[in-house]
């Protein structure tokens, strides 16, 4: 059964598809890899691997969404079907409906920190803290499970409300409420930094760029976080694609939402290492960059208290509008392949993904070094399911890509894409081999047990790719 669902407008798919873009990793990740990382260096890295792949992949996965009309995992049951190809490319289906399941699990723990310090700043309770009192503060947030779970429930709930009204009622006019109220506090809070903060500085650490800097760690990083900040091959931009008009442009939307999704993490990492430099702190502090640096940063400027307050409000935004993209594939196939209803199905994934969520609350108090994963993984439970992610999402994104570009036929591309041919051809290229060469680097380097090989497995790859593409130029050109 086919989805009836198709957004409203011609443009809801691009307010949607920002709307699962832009989050955590736009706001809380980005500026701390940044930072971690060389700044310029990785900015480079990081742009160059979104336009190169990112945007491929992401016309590539709004393609398979909106030619299939399903959910992730029906959506490739029917085309693989309809092609009479194997049904191990299901496993695209199945890969994201896993990851979202995971990834929302531990998102929510994290958005939930946010709640916290809403509340933190809006009592003033940080006001004039010394460095030591407000890493303590965060020490003991993270070290009270009850806490934590109160905050990952109340979270995750407010997303499972929004999905459970409804792919309109819900999603929908969420996100018309949600998108422009981030939009502005996202201005109130550069205005802010502009005016108070150390902007020369921010733009001198984001825009200078030292190659030597850029450590090969960094760089793989940086590829990663361009698939999680663009919600790469997980299945939420295949769920939202299947609602997506047939008149909206593919490449137009694809490019808008990587211009947007890069412009917001700019943006945040702009005003956030302004306030930093401004208080004379550190950028380079690692995860804590957002829950103890900046919020020391608040606590000693005028009026940091309600700009914190609105700060974190932004970061809870940004994450529910987000987390709803997480559900949307989940909660759409148990809809259409059990016919349970809407409130019923988004339930069901989100208790499941609330009780994993459990894990990550524990790997920072009671599971922090000792537990059965730290035997059977030498790592918390967090962390093994953030590497669970870094695999299944790039492999994921390399399925989608190979699919779209190997399997779907010409005629259904040009069909969908509407673009002329030498995009197409540049198009065609990146997503057959660019993509897949690179994210094959990037899965190969994430498994640790290979990290001896990725050299000549990844040059291997690269020959072989480029030998193929110049086949493939010539087949082109010369017709066969
Ligand atoms: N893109 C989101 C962010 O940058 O925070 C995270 C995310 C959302 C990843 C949805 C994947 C996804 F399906």
């Amino acid at each position: 059964m086919s989805t009836n669902n198709v957004w409203t407008h011609k443009g809801t798919f691009l307010l949607a598809a920002v709307g699962s873009a832009v989050g955590l990793g736009n706001l809380w990740r980005f500026p701390y890899l940044a930072g971690e990382n060389g700044g310029g260096a990785f900015l480079l890295v990081y742009a160059l691997t979104i336009f190169a792949v990112g945007i491929p992949i992401l016309i590539a996965e709004t393609m398979l969404g909106r030619n299939s009309r399903r959910s992730p995992i029906m959506g490739m049951r029917f085309l693989t079907r309809t092609h009479h190809t194997s049904r191990a490319w299901e496993s695209i289906g199945w890969l994201g409906a896993v990851s979202a399941f995971v990834i929302l699990s531990f998102y929510s723990v994290i958005a939930g920190w946010a709640i916290h310090y809403t509340g933190l700043m809006l009592s003033g309770g940080l006001i004039d803290a010394d460095a030591e009192r407000v890493a303590a503060s965060f020490d003991v947030l993270l070290a009270s499970p009850p806490l934590l779970a109160l905050y990952h429930s109340l979270f995750i709930g407010a997303s499972a409300l929004i999905v459970g009204l409804g792919v309109h009622r819900g999603i929908e006019n969420g996100l018309r409420i949600l998108m422009p109220a981030l939009f502005v506090i996202l201005m109130v809070v550069l205005a802010y930094a502009v005016m108070i903060g150390d902007m020369a500085a921010a733009a001198d650490f984001l825009f200078t760029f030292h190659l030597a800097d850029l450590s090969l760690e960094g760089w793989l990083e940086a590829m990663g976080q361009s698939f999680f900040t663009l919600s790469l091959g997980m299945g939420a931009i295949m769920a939202y694609g299947a609602y997506m008009s047939g008149d909206a442009s593919l490449t137009g939307t694809a490019f808008t939402v990587a211009i947007v999704d890069t412009a917001v993490a700019l943006v945040a990492g702009l005003a956030i290492f302004a306030l930093v430099f401004g208080a004379g702190l550190d950028p380079a502090e690692g995860p804590g960059l957002m829950f103890v640096t900046l919020p020391l940063a608040f606590g000693e400027m005028p009026g940091g208290t309600l700009l914190g307050a609105v700060f974190f409000l932004l970061v809870l935004g940004a994450a529910l509008s987000s987390a709803i993209s997480l559900i949307e594939p989940v909660a759409a196939y148990l809809v259409e392949r059990f016919d349970l209803s809407r409130p019923q199905a988004v339930s069901a994934m989100v208790v499941a993904s609330w009780a994993l969520g459990l894990l990550t609350v524990f790997s920072f108090n009671a599971w922090a070094s000792d537990s059965p994963f730290h035997e059977l993984f030498g790592r918390s439970p967090f962390a093994v399911l953030e590497l669970l992610t870094n695999i299944f999402m790039p492999l994921g994104g390399l399925l989608i890509a190979l699919f779209a570009g190997w399997v779907l036929t010409h005629g259904e591309v040009t069909k969908e894409m509407r673009t002329g041919a030498s995009w197409f051809r540049v198009w065609r290229l990146l997503v057959r081999f660019v993509a897949p060469a690179a994210v094959a680097f990037v899965f190969l380097r994430s498994i640790p047990q290979v990290q001896g090989y990725w050299v000549p497995a990844i040059g291997a790859a690269v020959i072989v790719g480029a030998f193929a593409a110049a086949h493939s130029f010539l087949v082109e050109r010369h017709g066969s």
